[in-house]
This record gives structure tokens, C-alpha cells and sequence, in this order.
């Protein structure tokens, strides 16, 4: 194991209490606007900047590639961070936003994390060792039936305009589920699906920030990853999790 998950969880931790702090004094946290649709707010960066510095001294010997700072040198073994998933929830003061860590070896997900300050739960997971919220194992649903089930998807693509958004998809599976939602950060929909709250989560136009962590922490827990055609592979454009049950189904209406 290239890290201890014990270090990781004290450190997205120390994360946590820096992005509570903020998310406590909203009225004075500053928002700017990346694009019309798109924020950042100083929690965002102060976060990124606790975890460049943190994960630098515990593994020197890895890169880094966050959401606002951009990438290090070394790409090639990496922390891959999204230091506030959620941040319009986060700006409105919604608890539903987490911090995303993942590692990346030789272009492998290796270890993860996803920890929700607001709610006080943290995933983690190492490849091959299973995922724990809260240091108990979990587990995706055994839901077989996509007509009893419940989907969690976003729409980061209508932030980007794109003409191909989502909507006809979501459409296509809202008729064929029981239950459908809409949290506001990927990283965490992805832990739902491992922890068997919902029971396939996909989304398109992500980065792989967003996901790298969720998804590791998802198959960990018995999860497909696949893209829409089904393809096995952590693919943020594309992005499908499902608990397995309902993969065959729900990969027809993609
Ligand atoms: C966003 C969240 C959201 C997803 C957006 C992402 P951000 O992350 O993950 O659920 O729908 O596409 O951009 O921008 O708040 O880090
Ligand atoms: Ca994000
Ligand atoms: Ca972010």
C-alpha cells in the first residue's frame, strides 16, 4: 500500500475543519464567478491550498492536479483533488458538498477518499481493500429491478451550454425508476452508490477530479464504473455507477 489510509482520512479531515470554518462565516466568504454558471469561493482555494502543502509533506514523492490550482510537474503519480465538490450547495449554505482525494499511480486509482464535513461522514477506500464510511464497511444495493429503483444523475453540461445535456436522458430514465435525485456533488453521488442509498448514479461533462475518488470508492464497494456504451474505465465525460442489478437495464436507455 503506497500511503496510509490513516494519514489520508487525518488529513481530508484537517480539510474538513478548514472548509466548516468558512461554511460557518458564509456572509463573509467571497464568491467569484469562474463563468456565468460556474463558482469558486475562497473556502475552495483555501482548502486546495491546506491540501497541496499536506499531501506534499506526508508523500513528497507525488504530484498533484487540483480543480483550482492546476496540475504539478509529476502527472504521472499524482493526487487527484476537488477541494469543495458542491460548491453552489456550499455557497447556499446546503450541507450536500464534500472534499475529493484520490491517488493515481501509473495511471491507476489506488486509494480515495470523499469526506462531507456538513454531514460528518467520510469514505474511503483502497484498491482491492473494500470501502468503509465511517469506518464500516459498505455495500452497493441488491436492487434488481430498474423499476424500483432510485438514481441520483447532475448537469454540469448545462452550465456548459452543450446541446447534448442530459435532459432527454434523465427524462428517458425518470420514466423507468421509482425514485430520482438530484444531490449537487458527484463525488458524493458516487459514495451513495457504494453505500447502497441510491442504486446507479451517471452524469456527463465532469472532470476527473470530480469522480476519482467516488468511483474507486464505488467499485471498492461492489459498483460497476463503466461508460454509457458500458466500457469498464473510469471515464468522467461519460460516467455510469451502477450497484450491478440494474447495469444491464439501465445501460439500454443511456
Ligand atoms: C460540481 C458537482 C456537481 C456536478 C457538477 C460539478 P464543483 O462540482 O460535482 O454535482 O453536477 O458538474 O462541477 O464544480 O462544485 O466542484
Ligand atoms: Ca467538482
Ligand atoms: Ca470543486
Amino acid at each position: 500500500m503506497p500511503i496510509s489510509l490513516a494519514v489520508l482520512e487525518q488529513i481530508i479531515r484537517e480539510a474538513g475543519d478548514i472548509a466548516m470554518r468558512h461554511f460557518k462565516n458564509l456572509d463573509n466568504v467571497e464568491v467569484i464567478k469562474k463563468s456565468p454558471r460556474d463558482l469558486v469561493t475562497e473556502a475552495d482555494v483555501a482548502v486546495e491550498a491546506f491540501l497541496k502543502q499536506a499531501l506534499a509533506k506526508a508523500y513528497p514523492q507525488y504530484g498533484f492536479w487540483g480543480e483550482e490550482s492546476g496540475q504539478s510537474d509529476d502527472q504521472f503519480n499524482r493526487w487527484v483533488v476537488d477541494p469543495i465538490d458542491g460548491t453552489h450547495s456550499f455557497a447556499k449554505g446546503q450541507y450536500f458538498w464534500s472534499i475529493s482525494i484520490a491517488l493515481e499511480i501509473a495511471g491507476e486509482l489506488v486509494a480515495g477518499s470523499v469526506y462531507a464535513p456538513a454531514l460528518d461522514d467520510l469514505y474511503i477506500a483502497a484498491k482491492g481493500k473494500g470501502a468503509t464510511k465511517n469506518g464500516k464497511a459498505i455495500s452497493v444495493s441488491s436492487e434488481k429491478s430498474l423499476d424500483a429503483s432510485m438514481i441520483a444523475t447532475g448537469f454540469a453540461c448545462l452550465r456548459s451550454y452543450l446541446v447534448e445535456n442530459n435532459l432527454k436522458r434523465f427524462c428517458r430514465i425518470a420514466e423507468k425508476t421509482t425514485g430520482q435525485r438530484r444531490f449537487g456533488s458527484a463525488a458524493m453521488d458516487l459514495c451513495l452508490v457504494a453505500d447502497g442509498q441510491v442504486d446507479a448514479f451517471w452524469e456527463q461533462e465532469l472532470n476527473l477530479y470530480d469522480v476519482a475518488a467516488g468511483a474507486l470508492i464505488a467499485k471498492e464497494a461492489g459498483g460497476t464504473v463503466t461508460d454509457f456504451k458500458g466500457n469498464e474505465g473510469v471515464f468522467p465525460k461519460q460516467i455510469l455507477v451502477t450497484n450491478g442489478g440494474i447495469f444491464d437495464q439501465i445501460l439500454l436507455l443511456m
